[in-house]
């Protein structure tokens, strides 16, 4: 959805030199959500309004979206939700899916050995879902209002209905994918008497399925009725996921990536993410690069960033993955020599071929649509959250009288080393499916300290384009000094190696596509890299910053 807003604008001086147009983020003095959808950043200012923290309005901002953005919000897929709470405690939840223990490294190849659709669509796409146990893993450990208050709002959402946005009845409309699934077509598009833009859109399986989770959490969707029809469902229509599946799935915490970028503290994600580590690798070249005195939107620094972000994905195919299942060497492609070497392999002037570029060996060493939502609370406790069905409406299937759309997440392992995936990545045998096994993720939910105290609150969907979207929001804010509404709203540009592609939103000048063209790149205009939703904590206010990219929110007090 690319509906660029009419904002207000002002000047403000900027570091490198001139004036630049900046449009005014949203502005609260205690508290601060941003979502996608604004029915679900309603439902987290609620929250927090009366008493919640941050991980309340998180689980109900997340159910919430689960009604009211089917094509991203789900409880039928996973995500990473990173927390940092005021006493500098921090953690990161991990509800990443999970491949079936019927699953097995090459079926998604047919008969000729090459990949079939089978990973993008149907019921043998999906992974096991984690959201419903990673949102109440968060709720356990982290939360403090009543589990069944937080679904309160989804369980009324979809029982009452909603009314349709505007981009909402485009983008059902518009979907081939729920068209090819009974159920989906039924529910989400009225069997072709399409939702129009003011109509309620009511949601009756999908408020049970909520209504039991509200009552008996978790457990019902992976050991109860939810979990019992989900299997059953699978079985009819030759999915993988069984009732076994379903109980063994548990979320994990795991430590944050951290690391330091011209002072700031950079809190990340960790594999089985790779857009952490991509974060703090890209920001190591970088740092020392002198880029950023070409200034904002210069083809001199888009062009020094590209080449950095190639690098980088180059490494990402190759070796980051589950770290249950493979050793993945983080600290190695963080090490200060790797990433120096990195930087010197850029030539300033012209492109490297990708053909030229192969991962390095690491120091010591022996994945649109998706949605992420920022929120920060009275008492500075912040949650960077993205989850994702992976594909818009995921495997397009629902899951039968439940309601609820499923993943295609396992089209993010590697089907075939060399060949690409739905969002074009190129990746390898470390990210070979295995039971049980979480596919690599780009999901990069962050968070920035300054001075030890929160300063920066971001993320965004994307699949590979999410790692270039979160690197270039937090560029736009530390290095050229942008506010964060004009930091998320910038036009972006992405590089992931392969294809040798520079992918750039339409509003760079067609003089700095000539410039980038002259260097070497292969530029392709593309109609949208990212979706970033983001939270700037600076002089005793909060600035938050839905972009206008999407039909988002941003809303506080
Ligand atoms: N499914 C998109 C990602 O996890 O990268």
């Amino acid at each position: 959805m690319r509906e660029i807003l009419a904002l207000g604008a002002l000047l403000v001086a900027v570091p490198w030199g001139f004036h630049a147009r900046a449009a005014e983020p949203v502005r609260a003095r205690h508290a601060m959500v941003v979502t996608r959808e604004a029915h679900a950043t309603d439902a987290g200012v609620a929250v927090l309004r009366a008493g919640g923290n941050a991980v309340d309005a998180a689980v109900a901002v997340g159910f919430a979206l689960a009604v009211t953005l089917p094509a991203a919000g789900n409880i039928g897929g996973g995500g990473f939700m990173l927390l940092r709470v005021t006493d500098g405690r921090t953690t990161f939840i991990d509800f990443r899916e999970r491949a079936p223990k019927k699953a097995s490294r090459d079926m998604y190849l047919g008969p000729d050995g090459n990949p079939t659709q089978d990973s993008e669509a149907g019921y043998r796409a999906a992974g096991v879902p984690g959201t419903v146990r990673g949102l109440e893993l968060a709720h356990r450990k982290y939360g403090k209002k009543p589990w069944a208050g937080l679904l309160a709002p989804a369980v009324s959402l979809a029982r009452d209905g909603f009314d349709v946005s505007y981009g909402l009845a485009r983008s059902l409309r518009a979907s081939r994918l729920l068209a090819r699934f009974p159920e989906s077509r039924r529910i989400f598009q009225r069997d072709g008497a399409y939702y129009e833009a003011g109509e309620r859109f009511r949601q009756p399986e999908l408020a049970g399925t909520l209504d039991r989770i509200a009552r008996s959490g978790a457990a019902d969707f992976y050991e109860g009725e939810t979990a019992r029809k989900l299997a059953a469902g699978m079985v009819a229509n030759g999915g993988l996921i069984t009732l076994e599946d379903l109980k063994q799935y548990s979320a994990v915490e795991r430590e944050p990536l951290r690391g330091r970028y011209r002072g700031y503290e950079i809190l990340t994600a960790p594999p089985p993410s790779s857009g952490g580590t991509g974060i703090l690798q890209m920001m190591g070249v970088l740092e020392k690069s002198g880029y950023e005195k070409h200034g904002a939107g210069s083809a001199a620094s888009i062009h020094f960033v590209a080449e950095t972000m190639r690098r980088f994905f180059a490494a990402r195919n190759t070796y980051l993955a589950d770290p249950d299942y493979v050793r993945v060497p983080v600290a190695g492609l963080l090490d200060k020599r790797y990433v120096a070497k990195l930087r010197e392999s850029i030539d300033p002037e012209r492109a490297t071929r990708s053909s030229e570029v192969s991962a390095l060996d690491p120091a010591g060493y022996e994945s649109s649509e998706t949605t992420h939502y920022s929120i920060v609370d009275a008492q500075g406790n912040a949650a960077s959250v993205t989850y994702t069905i992976n594909g818009g409406y995921g495997c397009g299937v629902t899951a039968p009288g439940l309601g609820f759309l499923l993943n295609n997440e396992m089209d993010d392992f590697t089907a075939k080393p060399g060949s690409p995936n739905a969002a074009g990545l190129v990746q390898g045998e470390a990210n070979a499916i295995q039971p049980g096994k979480r596919p690599l993720s780009s999901m990069t939910p962050t968070i920035v300290l300054r001075d030890g105290r929160l300063f920066l609150v971001a993320g965004s969907p994307g699949s590979g384009r999410i790692i270039s979207t979160v690197l270039e929001v937090l560029l736009n804010v530390i290095d050229f000094g942008m506010n964060v509404r004009d930091a998320v709203d910038r036009p972006r540009f992405h590089h992931q190696w392969k294809p040798d592609t520079l992918f750039m939103e339409p509003g760079f000048s067609p003089d700095t596509l000539a410039l980038l063209r002259g260097r070497g790149h292969n530029v392709e205009t593309v109609s949208g890299i990212g979706e970033a939703a983001a939270i700037l904590a600076e002089g005793g206010w909060l600035q938050g910053a839905a972009d206008s990219r999407s039909e988002g929110k941003a809303s506080g007090y």
